[in-house]
């Protein structure tokens, strides 16, 4: 054992259940708690997620820590405080913000995000690397997550915070999040150990479809299934259950489309289809995304829905698709 570790394992601990106190129990918290119910965030999950409020304030964790004797170079080091500019001294690195806690798979408490109450920057304020928090390494929720995963041997993968917690709330306890940043293979590792299905439910704007089309060959080396869930309208899945409600959302990821169905949608986007220009390239775009399925009667499914979108002949895509794949051996 590490007990420089040990020594932030204890703090990190600490300053959230301190956090959720101040939230939930004092006059600092009652914007912030205003706020998270203005979004829906009900007690029972700022409860689940062990959310809480950082007041607006430069000394709440450097008089709390400094009490109990911890060693502030060591939490600036772990990212609790920060260094002052000025002079000698340190200052709470979290000032008025929502703050997330962010639990290692055994839920021990790893990092936070603080996010700022409403319009801002930064949004989400995150606690730097540290002895603890490996980010590439980390899955938002996994430790909450990952014995409903296990049983059903699939994982519903967000983007951010408030998707997990309102998918959660919509009733999948198998929901982790990236945070952010781009799925790495570690990540994606720790899924493939405990699952076999990926559903990607992923921010339904540019970014997210551009993350989702990214990350999906990712877990299809990695041998894992993957199923996209279509939220269309630029929301994310958060804003989607908070809009259309939980039957809808639940309806959405249920029926994800399979990687091929996804790909398709994707790449048709980009084109006019009335146009006799936007349909060649269409199709050109499409045929390769086709051809490269071994079935033929998935190839078949897909070509003549191909046929009926684009008033074409399914024979005349058949022989196209034939030829690409003859060229791709
Ligand atoms: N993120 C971050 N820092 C930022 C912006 C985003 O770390 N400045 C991460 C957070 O984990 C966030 C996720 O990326 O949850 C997705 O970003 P975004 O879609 O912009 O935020 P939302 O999660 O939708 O935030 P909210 O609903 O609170 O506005
Ligand atoms: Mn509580
Ligand atoms: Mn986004
Ligand atoms: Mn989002
Ligand atoms: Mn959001």
């Amino acid at each position: 054992v590490n007990p420089e570790k040990e020594r932030l394992y204890e703090a990190y601990e600490l300053c959230s259940k301190l956090y959720h106190f101040l939230l939930k129990n004092t006059q600092h918290g009652q914007e912030a708690m205003a706020y998270l119910r203005s979004r829906g965030f009900n007690d029972k999950l700022i409860d689940q997620f062990g959310l809480g409020f950082a007041p607006d304030r430069w000394d709440t964790l450097v008089q709390f820590l400094g009490k109990r004797e911890f060693d502030l170079l060591e939490m600036e080091k772990g990212g609790l405080l920060s260094a002052r500019q000025d002079r000698d001294g340190y200052v709470d690195k979290f000032r008025n913000r929502i703050m997330f806690p962010i639990h290692d798979r055994n839920g021990r408490v790893i990092a936070f995000a603080g996010r700022i109450l409403g319009e801002g920057q930064p949004k989400y304020l995150n606690s730097p690397e540290s002895l603890l928090f490996n980010k590439s390494r980390t899955l938002y929720n996994l430790h909450q997550a990952k014995t409903s995963v296990r049983k059903q041997r699939q994982i519903i993968l967000c983007e951010g915070y408030g998707d997990v917690i309102s998918t959660w709330e919509a009733g999948f306890q198998n929901v982790v999040a990236t945070m952010g940043t781009s799925l790495t293979e570690q990540q994606i590792s720790v899924m493939k150990s405990m699952a076999e299905e990926v559903i990607v439910s992923y921010d339904g704007d540019r970014a997210g479809l551009n993350a989702a089309m990214k990350v999906l060959p990712m877990l299809e080396n990695a041998g894992l299934k993957v199923r996209i869930a279509l939220l269309g309208d630029g929301l994310d899945p958060d804003d989607y259950y908070r809009k259309y409600g939980g039957d809808r959302y639940r309806h959405v990821l249920e029926n994800a489309a399979a990687s091929t169905k996804f790909k398709l949608i994707y790449l048709k986007k980009n084109h006019i289809l009335l146009e006799e220009q936007g349909k060649i390239a269409y199709t050109r775009e499409a045929l390769p995304v086709i051809a490269e399925l071994s079935s033929s009667t998935e190839r078949e499914v897909y070509l003549r829905e191909l046929a009926t979108e684009l008033q074409l002949s399914y024979e005349s895509l058949k022989q196209d698709c034939n030829l690409l794949r003859q060229s791709m051996q």
